[in-house]
């Protein structure tokens, strides 16, 4: 009887996702395994009606080139706070991992491959301590995380940033403004960074450099005195000003547990007008755009190798570990080790930040 494999999506979409299924799909169905997709993470088996769909060659025909995934993704649920509605309207969270095994054996799955960031991860990684033969494969924009050089997904969104970021400055050029860019990414600045060196930003701010408003009046003030006439910044969403605090709002999404980041980019133009900046400050906000569209080639590649490699671990039965790229090999790392410690900017150490002060990019500092 064929081998099976069951494949989620989980936590935020990601350009490359199909890629990584394709991967998988055309490997492993070449060498006689089956293989199915669970439904909006794992959430499509542990509903009442049990949501899979089985997948082959032909239904991921092209599918390396499509953005979103077609297996459907969620940040919300999982087998270890599966949100239930109570008769009094009220939502509990209940622990279904027991019945996700149970139903795992009873539809014969040799293996899950869970493709997700860091949350879930965790839940790959809590799986497998109940037995169930786990591979991860890490997924996030944001790359911030510690065990590969790169995730698939954050070149696609530094060149949209980057597409976005040329736009504004000119028309911040034309009508001599001040515009200030938000970018996606959490607490790591990687977005922001790169699409400000990219672009050629006058300030860039990351959560990894608490900013100080002063100095970037200051900057803004310079550029103006030295006739430039505008100014172009680069702020991640999770950027601190000096009092610490983030800006966002609480999910309002039932069993979603992750605060919004958001706003920043308004605070700091309020900030700056509280300063005295007198300039027209515009504020964009780059938002789900930075997700969403067609993988760029890197991130193809990419997510391709990370679907045959899934599948290679699951053949060598090399359970409870995650794929990852060390240049210039695709291989993998225990789940407990890629989950210590989130890969964030550096700012003493990292090259781009050196390089980002020499060409006189403000970090806000
Ligand atoms: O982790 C990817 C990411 O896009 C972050 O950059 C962003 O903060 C978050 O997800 C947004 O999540 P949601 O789509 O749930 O609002």
């Amino acid at each position: 009887m064929a081998k099976k494999i069951l494949i989620a999506t989980g936590g935020g979409d990601c350009p490359g996702l199909n890629a990584v299924i394709r991967g998988i799909v055309k490997s492993a169905c070449a060498e006689g395994w089956q293989v199915f997709g669970c439904i909006e993470s794992f959430n499509g088996l542990l509903k009442d009606t049990v949501e899979i769909i089985e997948l082959n060659e032909k239904m991921v025909s092209g599918l390396h080139v499509k953005g979103g995934t077609i297996i459907k993704t969620t940040n919300k649920g999982g087998p270890f706070h599966f949100p239930v509605k109570q008769d009094d309207g009220s939502w509990v969270m209940e622990d279904r991992s027991e019945l996700m095994k149970k139903r795992l054996d009873n539809l014969g799955i040799d293996a899950v491959i869970n493709i997700g960031g860091d949350g879930s991860q965790a839940i790959s990684l809590a799986l497998g301590k109940i037995g169930i033969n786990v591979i991860g494969v890490p997924k996030t924009i944001d790359n911030d995380l510690s065990s590969t050089d790169f995730t698939f997904g954050f070149q696609t969104a530094v060149q949209i940033a980057t597409e976005c970021f040329d736009k504004i400055v000119t028309t911040a050029e034309s009508h001599n403004r001040v515009f200030i860019m938000e970018v996606m990414g959490r607490d790591a600045g990687w977005i922001a960074l790169h699409t400000a060196i990219a672009g050629g930003a006058d300030v860039c701010i990351i959560p990894e450099i608490p900013y100080d408003p002063q100095k970037i009046a200051e900057k803004i003030e310079k550029r103006y005195q030295n006739g430039m006439g505008f100014c172009n910044i680069v702020i991640a969403e999770g950027a601190k000003s000096l009092d610490g605090k983030v800006t966002g709002s609480a999910p309002t999404a039932v069993g979603d547990q992750h605060i919004k980041l958001g706003g920043v980019g308004d605070k700091l133009k309020q900030e700056l007008t509280e300063l005295g900046v007198e300039h027209d400050i515009r504020v964009t906000v780059l938002g789900h755009l930075q997700r969403g569209g067609t993988p760029v080639a890197y991130d193809r590649i990419l997510a391709t190798e990370f679907g045959v490699k899934a599948f290679e671990l699951v053949k060598e039965g090399k359970y409870g570990n995650l794929v990852t790229y060390r240049h210039p090999n695709i291989s993998y790392v225990p789940l407990e080790d890629a989950l210590k410690k989130p890969h964030l900017v550096n700012p003493e150490s990292d090259f781009l930040v050196h390089t980002a002060r020499k060409i006189g990019m403000s970090l806000g500092d």
